[in-house]
């Protein structure tokens, strides 16, 4: 796999054509989880959707958001994007916002964000690229700064087609085919002995159709316990809950999904991210 980051932190983009796949949930679980096993981590929200930002900004963070944020660190190729990341209240985990002008920057170069992040060694070992689920210029930028990229797939057709049609882009757009990744999110391994059933008939499509699927232990269950990621700050009024994977299942397809990211390095295991 080419990497672009020889110096620089791993670069991770979740990118596909689809919302609802499960993109912001895993970079938010997978930078809590390498924040806490002790890595310095950007989160880049590349989404004008806001969803990372919104979970991770606390309210006074809100308005500084406003000037210090994903399109004012892009709009200059000079700038570095660490002086506009803010800090947040997970160990070892950075934003940078995301900002509805990020429209404007919808002409910028391609490789941009490449030749921005490999500027940022030293200050973090891996940045998380969450995209909005689009295909145009930034999300461009997101593939090409990328060192792997990994695409969601729900069990539904919808999401297949939506990473084939991922994957064919990939393939002809970037020379980033190689670091292309498919993850099932909403996997039940209770149902794996089934000789039949949706769950059997998607996996047999995916592994047919695709050539690099992760390892079966980082599929995420579908639990409702990734709903409690999603409203922890808009129910709680900002107040921390440490610990939100409760669910064993869940915990561990993370922390395998991270070490995955991290090229299978052993984390410790935090108690709680
Ligand atoms: N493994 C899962 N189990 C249960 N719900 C999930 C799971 N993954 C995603 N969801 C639900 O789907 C919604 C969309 O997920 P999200 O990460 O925001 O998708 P995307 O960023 O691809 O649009 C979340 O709010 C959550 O409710
Ligand atoms: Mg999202």
């Amino acid at each position: 796999m080419e990497t672009n980051a020889q110096s620089g932190p791993k670069v991770i983009t979740l990118s596909a054509n689809k919302g609802g796949v499960g993109k912001t949930r895993m970079a938010i679980l997978i930078a809590n989880c390498l924040g806490a096993s002790g890595r310095q981590v950007l989160v880049m929200d590349m989404d004008f959707n806001n969803s990372a930002s919104f979970y991770y900004l606390s309210p006074e963070h809100t308005d500084i958001a406003r000037t210090k944020n994903i399109a004012d660190g892009l709009s200059r190729e000079t700038n570095n994007l660490a002086d506009y990341a803010l800090t947040t209240d997970h160990p070892g985990v950075h934003l940078l916002a995301s900002s509805r002008y990020l429209a404007d920057l919808r002409s910028i170069n391609e490789k941009r964000l490449s030749r921005m992040t490999g500027l940022l060694s030293g200050l973090y070992d891996v940045i998380l690229v969450d995209c909005q689920p689009d295909y145009n210029n930034l999300t461009l930028n997101a593939l090409n700064a990328a060192d792997l990229i990994i695409t969601p797939v729900l069990k539904d057709l919808d999401s297949y087609n939506a990473a084939c049609f991922l994957g064919q882009k990939i393939a002809l757009d970037t020379d980033k085919y190689d670091a292309w990744h498919i993850t099932i999110n909403g996997y039940n391994h209770q149902y794996e002995a089934a000789l039949s059933g949706k769950q059997k008939e998607y996996l047999d499509i995916y592994k047919n159709e695709f050539q690099r699927i992760t390892d079966p232990a980082t599929w995420f269950p579908w639990t409702a316990d990734m709903n409690e990621i999603k409203d922890r700050k808009k129910l709680l009024s900002g107040q921390q809950i440490r610990g939100a994977v409760q669910n064993p299942e869940l915990y561990q397809a993370v922390i395998k999904l991270s070490e995955f990211c991290i090229q299978d390095e052993l984390l410790e295991r935090p108690a709680v991210f």
